[in-house]
């Protein structure tokens, strides 16, 4: 029996051979059987363990890279991009063979977007990728790109609805209104983002404040978009995404880790203070970020921007689409010192660690640890406050397959909102976990303010503005948002993309 993993081994031996990388993504359109195809025969678990596993990769060996920061075209005030989706090839690893991706414009991860608050940016987004026409049936791929933790009109916000059809484009408007912080635009294909983001379609995107330039906090070369993700490869190094029926429950993780499109890079910093605007960029990792010496990360902002004020940690977690913002003080250390980015403190193996700092030179530091960061101001919540609750859970299927629901419903983008908020309404959400798996809840639009975890009031400025929020293994979270500033309808889902595509997914609507 040819099992679907054989032929998807089959068809990526085929690219080997192949010399040209013209030539190579040529054959990518419509070739059976090619890598970057999502299996809609599941192969069984069993079979699947067997199988993974990675090609050994001696870590360290690579510098990191910084994505490029791609440069608009300037008309007034608006800063005009264009962005191609669009297979490409990269080298993740001296000693992996070069990779087929799809990336924004071919590029793994995608070029960085440094926007200014208050400055509106288009972004023509224009779909190339080949077509797996053929595969399965599954057709040509229908992206729809999300500026995740953005502030954006419903058709801005990359909504499956508003799919951009092969060779199509679309223009995305963002207009930056929002606090200056970290975001990331990714794909959002209906029930394909798994797949689409583990091939590379994800990268950094930031809005810098003028205001915050008086806080003189590391930057230029020592302000460091990280993004950081897992990947299993084959031999021949190209993505292995199965989503077999383990994976369809735990989501699809990999053994290598990556950060910035490397496999367990190094970096080579001087002894001062670094900004570090780390993204989880990966499908179902959380991470238990951590310094090897001991030494606690300077947590200064969320998803959402700055925290009120600096935060000590000796771990940060990080699920899927959270980001960390952090200093790290190399200052005091002498030259040669190696610091490892942990996964977490027990992690062995080829996941102990996500990359190496190197020691290598002095330096000034001429930047600053300022004691306050950003004004904070809690939500008006009352005993009038409108609270929703949202239920997470697992419906099993023949075979062991998944599906996933909120309040009993698997995502159907022609079904009625799970919830209508009256425009400008402050509410509370609370999301429930029945299920022994975590779920990083987001929620399109808004940064809402973390209220309880598990029954448990919390402090919300010590959270920060937050977009994604990890609703633990059997238990709940409260969080509070003000719904204001567009009408219409937006997503909220779990962000363990393989859970968001088998259905963990649901619009909400603002009503005026
Ligand atoms: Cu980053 Cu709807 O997601
Ligand atoms: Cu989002
Ligand atoms: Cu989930």
């Amino acid at each position: 029996m040819i099992t679907r993993r054989k032929m998807i081994h089959r068809g990526a031996l085929g690219l080997v051979a192949l010399a040209a990388p013209s030539k190579l993504l040529a054959q990518l359109v419509a070739k059976p059987g090619d890598p970057i195809c999502r299996p809609t025969v599941l192969v069984k678990s069993a079979a699947r363990s067997l199988a993974k596993s990675s090609p050994i990769l001696t870590p360290f060996v690579d510098a990191l890279r910084i994505p490029p920061v791609l440069a608009p075209a300037v008309r007034g005030k608006t800063h005009f991009y264009t962005l191609t989706m669009r297979a490409g090839l990269a080298k993740l690893h001296r000693d992996l063979p070069t990779t087929v991706v799809w990336g924004f414009n071919g590029l793994y991860p995608g070029p960085t977007i440094r926007a200014t608050k208050g400055q509106p940016v288009v972004i023509r987004q224009v779909n190339h990728l080949p077509d797996h026409a053929g595969h399965d049936g599954m057709g040509a791929p229908l992206p729809a790109v999300h500026l995740h933790g953005a502030h954006v009109a419903p058709l801005d916000d990359g909504h499956p609805r508003e799919a951009i059809p092969a060779f199509g484009f679309r223009d995305y408007h963002y207009p930056n209104h929002q606090r200056g912080t970290t975001l990331f635009y990714h794909d959002h294909s209906h029930g394909m983002t798994g797949h689409h983001v583990y091939h590379g379609l994800a990268g950094t995107y930031q809005i810098d404040d003028p205001a915050e330039q008086i806080l003189n906090l590391p930057r230029g070369e020592f302000d460091i978009p990280l993004m950081i993700q897992d990947r299993n490869f084959h031999a021949n190094g190209s993505f292995d995404y199965v989503l077999d029926t383990v994976a369809q429950e735990t989501g699809v993780f990999g053994d290598r880790l990556l950060v910035n499109g490397v496999v367990q890079p190094h970096f080579k910093v001087a002894a001062r203070k670094y900004r570090f605007r780390i993204v989880n960029g990966s499908n179902a990792r959380i991470y238990e970020l951590q310094l090897s010496t001991g030494q606690p990360l300077i947590q200064i902002g969320t998803d959402g921007g700055l925290l009120p004020k600096p935060a000590l940690k000796s771990v940060i977690e990080l699920a899927p689409s959270e980001r960390a913002d952090v200093v790290i003080d190399f200052g005091a250390l002498p030259i040669g010192t190696q610091v490892l980015l942990k996964n977490c403190a027990a992690c062995t193996g080829s996941t102990a660690a996500l990359m190496r700092f190197d020691v290598d030179r002095t330096a000034v530091d001429d930047s600053d640890m300022p004691d306050c960061l950003a004004t904070w101001e809690d939500l008006p919540i009352s005993a009038q406050t409108t609270t929703r609750q949202f239920t997470l859970d697992r419906q099993l299927g023949p075979g062991g397959t998944s599906t996933w629901v909120i309040n009993g419903q698997s995502f159907d983008m022609n079904a009625a909102p799970l919830a209508q908020v009256p425009h400008g309404a402050v509410e509370k959400w609370r999301f429930i976990n029945p299920t022994n798996h975590h779920h990083p809840i987001h929620i399109h639009l808004i940064q809402f303010q973390v209220l309880e975890l598990n029954g448990v009031p919390q402090d919300p400025s010590a959270h920060g503005w937050k977009d994604t929020l990890v609703a633990p293994p059997g238990g709940q979270i409260t969080v509070a948002a003000r719904f204001a500033g567009y009408t219409g309808r937006y997503l909220f889902h779990c962000h363990n993309l393989e859970h968001e595509d088998l259905g963990m997914m649901a619009d909400y609507e603002i009503v005026a």
